[in-house]
């Protein structure tokens, strides 16, 4: 495997895709947190940028006697400073930031680095500081016009740095350049595939649980439901599954998804906790209240419905890599993720231990290996969905009659995206139940009725995203069949902010 070091760039994860595109396996590590490198097992290291300057008192540090000349190494942007600063070279600021395209005028194409890579090729730079002197034993093997040193190697090592971002894509051959590193320099071999991810992890879990039980909470989303067929493959019916209907899911999902849980032969429990939910919202108006309510009322039942599992040792989660990074990220785990470290007023399922089957994979690639698992896509092109689900598009408090109008209108709605083809170009859509009344007019009759918001966004991983422009016909449509089916309901909007400053949800 490679390793990748992160010192803060925006750009980090994107190396980690970039790498694993290639199908070769990588991890993402910070600076200060590194763990021991086992020589046989890690075949290369990558230095990430950052938002630091080497200049800065408290600029990120690392032991580089552990990496320099003891494995392959490649150091991007700060990596390529910190290397130069650290081993006889100089970083000086440059009198303007260089950011965005730029092209090489200089290339050595001798260099394995370099192979195939033309003079002319297009870099993407993002940088304040500019390496002015290169370190000890330096050969230099690519300039810009504007930044001399874009890249360097140390004669007879495997140490190269470059100043340039080969992950993002405006760097045309960068790709390349990152296939010369890791399999002609470091000699990784390119079999890191899905099939390979499922027979290895298989094999691990088989090993890791051998007769033991494990329970799950399945959700119908996509990690739950990968989790669990791996785990299903690797100890069959000891995995039991728990899926609880909170009576807040889109109209006619759990029958359908606990039916196709079935189906996929999961051994599985399907709980109907609609009233205990219900109950336990009524008179909540405000959403922080409203989601401890559902996280509250979701641990117990779940709680209840492990206990019913005799002799149960694991708890099965559906993680994925993005959860791992940020809770050992540079900047340290988040405050939400910190605060439940409270281990004695833990229910009992908690302090099960935990198996995560997904725990390196990011979103796409859980897809892939739940394609490769023979998963539907109907699970797998699933769109997000909150756990506190519907209550979170109720604005206000939730009433089992609120939540029945909107799983309606929603239903229309995501119905008409998916029959305008829509739906899998849309990355997260629903509708939102305003509690305001407004007046409209139907057949001769005054009516005095609420609304539904229409909410539909584009994004990558729902940290940021933009509205989507829906065509007009297919938004007339829709607001027509609601409107005209959906009793209490006379007037339907659209949702046209961005995140930020709006967020997804409304709640
Ligand atoms: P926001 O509203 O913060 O949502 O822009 C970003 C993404 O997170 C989902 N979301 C949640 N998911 N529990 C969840 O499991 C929650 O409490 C929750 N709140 C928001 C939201 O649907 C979107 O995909």
């Amino acid at each position: 495997k490679i390793i990748i070091v992160d010192f803060g760039s925006q750009f980090t994860q994107l190396i980690a895709r970039r790498v694993r595109e290639l199908n070769i396996y990588c991890e993402i590590y910070p600076f200060n947190n590194l763990p021991e490198i086992n020589t046989n097992d890690v075949k290369g290291v990558i230095f990430s940028g950052s938002p630091y300057s080497v200049r800065q008192d408290d600029a990120p540090q690392v032991d580089l006697s552990n990496y320099h000349l003891k494995l392959p190494l490649l150091a991007v942007c700060y990596g390529a400073q910190y290397i130069a600063q650290k081993s006889g070279g100089e970083v000086q600021a440059s009198s303007t930031r260089e950011y965005g395209r730029a092209n090489l005028n200089f290339v050595n194409q001798e260099n394995k680095l370099f192979k195939g890579i033309n003079i002319d090729s297009q870099v993407w730079m993002s940088h304040g500081d500019t390496i002015t002197q290169m370190p000890e034993g330096a050969e230099l093997i690519a300039s810009t016009e504007s930044v001399k040193v874009a890249a360097y190697h140390i004669s007879n090592s495997d140490t190269y740095a470059i100043q340039f971002h080969p992950e993002v894509t405006h760097s045309t051959d960068g790709k390349l350049l990152l296939h010369n590193f890791l399999v002609d320099i470091c000699g990784c071999n390119q079999d890191w595939t899905s099939a390979a991810f499922i027979d290895t992890t298989i094999a691990e879990l088989k090993e890791t649980l051998g007769n033991d039980k494990v329970v799950l909470g399945l959700s119908g989303g996509v990690d739950s439901s990968v989790a669990a067929v791996l785990l299903h493959q690797a100890i069959g019916t000891n995995l039991h599954c728990i899926f609880v209907d909170n009576g807040l899911l889109r109209k006619d999902e759990y029958e359908q998804v606990l039916e196709q849980y079935k189906h996929m032969g999961l051994n599985i429990k399907g709980i109907d906790a609609k009233d205990r939910f219900l109950s336990q919202l009524a008179g909540l108006k405000d959403p922080e209240l409203k989601r401890k309510a559902i996280g509250r009322v979701f641990i117990e039942v779940f709680d209840d419905a492990a206990h019913e599992v005799t002799g149960v040792n694991w708890l099965g989660q559906g993680t994925i890599y993005p959860d791992v990074i940020e809770s050992i990220s540079v900047n340290g785990p988040s405050a939400t993720i910190k605060s439940h470290h409270n281990v004695g007023g833990l229910p009992d399922f908690m302090k099960l231990k935990v198996v995560e089957p997904l725990k390196t994979l990011f979103k796409d690639e859980v897809r892939r290996v739940g394609k490769a698992l023979g998963i539907d896509d109907v699970i797998l092109g699933r769109h997000p969905f909150p756990g506190p689900g519907l209550a979170i598009r109720i604005l206000g408090d939730v009433t089992a009659e609120k939540v029945e109008i909107l799983q309606h209108a929603d239903s229309i709605y995501i119905n008409e995206l998916k029959a305008a083809g829509l739906y899998d170009k849309v990355w997260q859509a629903g509708a939102i139940f305003l509690p305001v009344q407004s007046v409209g007019v139907m057949g001769d009759e005054r009516t005095y009725e609420n609304v539904i918001c229409l909410r539909a966004v584009e994004s990558v991983d729902g940290m940021t995203a933009d509205w989507c422009h829906l065509p007009y016909p297919v938004l007339a449509k829709i607001s027509n069949e609601i409107i005209n089916k959906v009793k209490g309901i006379n007037r339907v909007v659209y949702d046209i902010s961005s995140k930020p400053p709006a967020t997804i949800e409304w709640e």
